[in-house]
């Protein structure tokens, strides 16, 4: 897997860092072509980098009128559950923020089960992103890992590891909590990605993380494996504790 690797001191740390690259992606991209397509994440140590991007203003800070929020997965409860990646992101970022209603692609979370929520939203991104059938190209995704190696809602074993022909797809709950079914964006989705940015933070994420980088897990067992976007640019935010099982070893 490899990419490039920046090691934090604490998960405090690594949330500022993750903040600054994204103002920094933000600026390259409305540069390069008019606005900045953001794929978020749902976790812990994400919610502090929305913290410390909300709090951001003026020069060097993103400028949300050109920027459009999208999901990498989410967990099939009602907007407002405390669980739901995007009361997440609403309580962090959003309220914190000008950012227009009509910038921010929710998963939808209403319907009659996760896979329509998934279909609905592959029409949304297919209507936003156009291009007549090409995978669409978030110039940003930011990734989480968990402890098990999965990362947003691909978790080990699961058939959304092998869904090649769509681009969200419902999950059933893997073994971490909370047990509620998911909504995911799939592999090929974040591979056309611009660039993807994990944040990875805590000792209980050591193994997982040293066997994905260094290139010694298979995509079954920890899923985060299969990231391997065709820009080749994949950027890893870790802190001291979560780097710890890194060894010599290729
Ligand atoms: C989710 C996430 C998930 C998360 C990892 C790491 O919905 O739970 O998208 O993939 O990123 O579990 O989460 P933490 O940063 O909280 O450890």
């Amino acid at each position: 897997m490899k990419g490039k690797l920046t090691t934090y001191e604490n998960s405090e740390e690594l949330a500022a860092g993750a903040a600054e690259r994204i103002c920094r992606a933000a600026a390259e991209s409305t540069a390069a072509r008019g606005r900045f397509t953001l794929c978020l994440s749902g976790g812990s140590t994400p919610r502090r980098t929305y913290t410390f991007l909300a709090r951001r203003q003026g020069y060097a800070a993103v400028d949300w009128s050109k920027t459009f929020l999208f999901f990498g997965d989410e967990r099939f409860l009602p907007p407002d559950d405390e669980r739901s990646n995007y009361h997440l992101v609403r309580e962090s970022l959003l309220q914190n923020a000008p950012i227009a209603a009509d910038h921010v692609f929710a998963i939808p979370t209403h319907g009659s089960g996760p896979q329509q929520a998934a279909d609905e939203y592959s029409r949304t991104l297919k209507a936003f992103f156009g291009g007549g059938g090409a995978w669409p190209e978030f110039d940003l995704v930011l990734l989480g890992l968990g402890d098990d190696g999965h990362t947003a809602s691909l978790f080990p074993g699961a058939a959304a590891l092998r869904a090649t022909d769509c681009w969200a797809t419902a999950s059933p709950p893997g073994v971490l909590p909370p047990p509620v079914d998911r909504v995911t964006l799939t592999f090929p989705v974040f591979n056309a990605a611009r660039q993807v940015m994990f944040l990875v933070s805590g000792a209980n994420k050591a193994q997982a993380f040293a066997e994905v980088y260094q290139g010694r897990a298979s995509v079954e067992q920890r899923p985060a494996a299969g990231i391997r976007p065709a820009s080749g640019r994949t950027v890893w935010l870790v802190d001291r504790a979560a780097a710890g099982a890194l060894s010599d070893r290729p």
